[in-house]
């Protein structure tokens, strides 16, 4: 058990922010991530449709055999909650460590959320900061461009339309008691740089993707579920459109050579 793969599935590149942390943390684990980029964005979809496409994400990946799965996507984690309860493995969505990993973090107890649309209806975020804290004042912000920039490449904090989209949606928070910003959707932390630089040096960004990493690494290690290899783990990319833009952005992200590493798959047939 203990040495078989981690599962990892996001509409899209969103997800990656999770696994360049797990590469960090967990260097010796096999990684098998799915990006639905023939389907991204989940974020404004009705329910139905995001808790369809999560249990085809999750049985792609348990036909690779994996010892856990997360949904690291800020959208399932909100709208199919009680996914977990119907694998066979151990599951993590971003929701709980994000949140705490804010309520931790905040010192004026005024936190704002960024999500998909999806994320944000849901109020998932703000129920589970009060349910941490009930005196934490929370802002909530759907900012439904993000995942189309990130998905189409933009990124640079320099970049005018980045710099534009970024301002139209988080600048109410800027100069306010807010000191705590959640990226709530796995996507954003693509957009660090640029958002820290909009909200300016005091406030905090709150990465969903690398919370969620640090918890994996935690729940594994509670559950002796650590592998035990010695070399480097294995990491496998699924995708279900053409790989080549999700290679060439997923590249850069992690830093490392991502040419013909992605494979195409039909996830209908899941
Ligand atoms: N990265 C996802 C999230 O965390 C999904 C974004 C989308 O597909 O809209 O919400």
């Amino acid at each position: 058990m203990k040495n078989k793969a981690i599962g990892v599935f996001d509409s899209g590149l969103g997800g990656l922010t999770a696994v360049k942390e797990l590469i960090k943390c967990l260097p010796h684990e096999n990684i098998v991530y799915f990006g639905d980029t023939g389907r991204v964005p989940y974020g404004t979809r009705s329910k139905e449709t995001i808790i369809k496409y999560a249990m085809q994400d999750a049985r792609f990946l348990l036909e690779h055999n994996v010892k856990m799965i997360i949904a690291a996507c800020g959208t399932v984690s909100s709208v199919a909650s009680s996914l977990g309860e119907s694998l066979p493995v151990k599951f993590s969505g971003v929701l709980e460590p994000t949140a705490k990993a804010a309520a931790c973090a905040t010192k004026t107890g005024s936190v704002a959320v960024l999500g998909t649309s999806a994320t944000i209806n849901s109020h998932s975020y703000k129920k589970h900061l009060e349910s941490i804290n009930p005196d934490i004042k929370v802002f909530e912000q759907d900012c439904p461009l993000f995942v189309p920039l990130v998905e189409s490449g933009f990124r640079d904090k320099e970049d005018i339309i980045v710099k534009s989209v970024i301002e139209r949606y988080v600048s109410q928070f800027k100069n306010t008691e807010i000191d705590t910003v959640i990226l709530g959707c796995t996507h954003y932390p693509l957009l660090k740089e640029a958002i820290a630089q909009t909200l300016g040096g005091n406030v905090k960004l709150i990465d969903s993707g690398y919370e969620t990493a640090l918890y994996t690494k935690k729940l594994l290690e509670n559950h002796n579920l650590l592998s035990d290899r010695k070399e480097e783990g294995k990491r496998e990319f699924f995708v279900s459109d053409t790989p080549h833009n999700f290679e060439n952005i997923a590249g850069l992200f992690l830093g490392r050579d991502m040419k013909s590493k992605a494979t195409r798959i039909d996830i209908e047939k899941y």
